[in-house]
């Protein structure tokens, strides 16, 4: 059932430009306009919506982090991301005017369950992006996007995220579509993009060889850190967890700014450093002060492996080892940018002989609080 891969996980990886179309498949159509027909949600009620407030945990919710920039980037109503396990314990606004947004792959995990039952009792509105039908959460909640990842075995999560990322978009230009926010050129654009994205995961998954002899070279290290912005933030969490989980190793992500308020101090002499480096195109402010960012760290001594698009050179003075992703608008770009780091935890974790598939202490769903 591994179709001859080594692991469930690298199957998994392969899978995710089928995963990724199948997610998309009769939900745009071809004149650009979006059906989502598991919204079971009124669009007048969409349009009373003031607030979208997402909750998930782990993978699911550095993909809620990633949607958080693009639902107010192109709905402008105010979103919040929660890890389910402290939404409700802090006594959270919300109301009927509130859209709460449970992401999980499993829909078992009994810490969002709980979340968006909190949710329900404050009359809020809940919408479940699940990848098992039937399961717990969507069943519970007012309305579902199903991921079409398929079956995902392994426990450290890939095509789900991939597929969770996805669904948010839709939801988020299914919002524009509905409240009449910016729907028109930008909106439309988007839209053709991300109906290609499928192609261009498919392209970086075919420059992954590089990356798989990078990361056997680093399994004797203690630390690996990772560093983005924006976008790339939440990616530079999910890299670090999928180290942390499968290659048991000290792995963080950091947001670059905040460097110089401490994690600077990390740095070490040969310390590894993977940085996410936004389109050099759209915000070339963000992409200047992350090159800037490399450089200071590179100064003090890392070894610094530059995740950055096809075609950006400014990275290349600083990059000891580059990694090439396709050009891909910003907001977009976690969707390309994650495949490497997954790739990278799973050799490394390989090399240093752990079970790739089943992490110590870990279980595919957490069904306990
Ligand atoms: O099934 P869920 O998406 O609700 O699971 C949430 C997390 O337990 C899950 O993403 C976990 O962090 C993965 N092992 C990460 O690879």
């Amino acid at each position: 059932e591994k179709d001859g891969y080594d692991y469930f996980m690298l199957k998994e990886i392969a899978e995710q430009p089928k995963a990724v179309a199948d997610t998309l498949l009769g939900r745009i159509d071809p004149s650009g306009s979006l059906t989502l027909d598991e919204l079971r949600i009124t669009p007048a009620d969409l349009r009373q919506i003031d607030k979208v407030v997402i909750v998930a945990c782990g993978t699911a919710f550095h993909a809620g982090l990633i949607a958080k920039y693009a639902i107010e980037h192109w709905t402008r109503i105010p979103c919040e991301v929660e890890l389910a396990s402290e939404f409700r314990y802090r006594d959270p606004i919300l109301g009927g005017r509130s859209l709460v947004i449970a992401i999980s792959q499993s829909g078992e995990t009994m810490d969002t369950l709980m979340a968006l039952r909190h949710a329900r009792e404050q009359g809020s509105k809940v919408l479940a992006i699940c990848n098992t039908n039937g399961s717990t959460i969507p069943r519970e909640s007012d309305a579902v996007l199903y991921t079409h990842a398929g079956p995902e075995v392994a426990v450290a999560s890939t095509k789900a995220f991939l597929t969770q990322l996805v669904a948010c978009y839709l939801v988020a230009l299914y919002l524009c579509q509905v409240r009449g926010t910016k729907w028109g050129d930008e909106i439309q654009a988007v839209i053709k993009d991300l109906s290609k994205i499928s192609e261009e995961v498919e392209r970086v998954l075919e420059t992954m060889e590089p990356v798989r002899a990078l990361a056997r070279t680093l399994a004797g290290k203690d630390t690996v850190l990772f560093l983005g912005r924006h976008v790339g933030y939440p990616v530079a969490l999910e890299g670090a967890l999928k180290l942390k989980e499968l290659a048991y190793m000290h792995a963080e992500g950091f947001a670059a700014g905040e460097l110089k308020h401490g994690p600077i101090a990390l740095i070490e002499e040969d310390m590894p450093v993977v940085v996410v480096v936004p389109s050099p195109r759209n915000r070339s402010l963000l992409h200047d002060k992350i090159v800037s960012n490399i450089q200071e760290i590179r100064a003090r001594g890392a070894r610094t492996i530059v995740i950055a698009e096809e075609g950006d050179e400014a990275v290349v003075p600083y990059a000891d080892h580059l990694i090439r992703i396709p050009a891909t608008p910003t907001l977009l770009q976690p969707v390309v940018a994650t495949v490497p780091l997954q790739v990278f935890a799973c050799e490394l974790a390989a090399a240093r002989g752990n079970e790739v598939d089943q992490p110590r202490n870990l279980a595919k769903s957490v069904t306990v609080e």
